[in-house]
């Protein structure tokens, strides 16, 4: 037997349990996990609430993991909806991804998931290029911070930081931001700033949506000066609803394309790719979330946790 966290119920948190030792078919390996993200999405699915939610429980939580393969190797797995939260877990080698040696796991698997979403929406969903400029509509949680630092590492030159938090705002300014602007109550304030400084950007990265994004694209979209110049903007998290209302004035009368990038919208392999570099970078220091560690044991305890601003909960095994 071996010790796991386990989806009872889509109303309550994971519970620590004992449940039986995995074994490999053929073509699988068995793993060691050393640590475990509790991200957005890895709540989500322990809720219910994502797509790839288990269709019947109770089922194993967690999403993501630092794992130690039979050769001691290093590698980071993200076996979305399958559950990596117990000590032994079964994967297919093929989507193992190699983890530096030396690399700290907690932190890397802090970091990753946040990094991904903005790595793989401008490597993989829209013609980025470096000396562009990027809006980031949600900037102070983790994914929102990381991709600051994700857009300047390839290359933009100038990165918008939109976001509630003032003082989160203010700290991002040190970590990259070009130009901060406040989402403030005030709409009309909030939408000549965003007018203001993001009018000629490139790409938007969206963890927002909802209507804070309706308002974000018609403050953008009214006061670009070249309207042929083409805008990507790229849904990744619904932080502020899951629905918009787009007017199709706002499609004809400029180059204005909207995408989502996500599990789903990007090819596997691609992925896998992008993943392998995008964990050098995290590897070699250039970002990092904070990981806020809970033994597995304490697994209800890290589910209550909420994350200050940089940091991430993690389970460690
Ligand atoms: N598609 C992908 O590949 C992918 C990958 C990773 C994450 N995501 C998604 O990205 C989103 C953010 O993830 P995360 O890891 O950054 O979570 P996080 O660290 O918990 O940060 C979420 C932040 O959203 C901000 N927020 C909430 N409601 C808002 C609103 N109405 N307007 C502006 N900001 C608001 C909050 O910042 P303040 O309290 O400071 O305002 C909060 O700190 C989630 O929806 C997640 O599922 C998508």
């Amino acid at each position: 037997m071996i010790n796991a966290a386990l989806v009872e119920s889509f109303d309550e948190p994971p519970h620590f349990r004992s449940i039986p030792a995995p074994e490999a078919a053929p073509g699988q390996e068995v793993v060691d996990v050393l640590a475990v993200g509790v991200h957005p999405a890895t709540r989500g699915i322990a809720a219910g609430k994502h797509h790839t939610s288990p269709q019947s429980l109770p089922a194993l939580a967690g999403a993501d993991a630092v794992v130690r393969r039979a050769d001691g190797s290093l590698a980071y797995v993200m076996v979305m909806g399958a559950g990596t939260l117990a000590e032994r877990i079964v994967i297919d080698p093929a989507t193992a991804i190699p983890v530096p040696g030396g690399a700290d796991p907690a932190l890397l698997v802090a970091t990753m998931n946040p990094a991904l979403s903005s790595w793989c929406a401008l490597r993989t969903r829209v013609p980025f290029q470096a000396g562009q400029s990027v809006l980031v509509h949600g900037a102070t949680g983790n994914a929102g911070s990381m991709a600051i630092k994700v857009a300047k590492h390839l290359g933009a030159a100038r990165v918008i930081a939109a976001g509630r938090n003032r003082a989160r705002l203010d700290e991002l300014t040190g970590q990259g931001a070009d130009h901060i602007v406040q989402l403030t109550p005030d709409q009309d304030v909030t939408a000549a700033a965003l007018a203001e400084a993001a009018a000629d950007v490139d790409v938007a990265l969206d963890y927002v949506w909802g209507p804070p994004t309706e308002l974000a694209m018609r403050a953008v979209l009214g006061a670009r000066t070249q309207h042929t110049r083409l805008l990507d903007w790229v849904q990744i998290g619904g932080m502020g609803g899951d629905a918009i209302t787009l007017s199709g004035h706002a499609l004809r009368s400029n180059a204005f394309r909207v995408l989502g990038s996500g599990f789903g919208s990007v090819d596997m392999q691609i992925m896998q790719r992008e993943f392998t570099q995008l964990i050098t970078v995290i590897a070699a220091g250039a970002m990092a979330v904070r990981p806020h560690p809970f033994p597995l044991a304490e697994v209800e305890a890290a589910w209550a946790h909420h994350d200050a601003p940089g940091e991430r909960t993690v389970i460690i095994l």
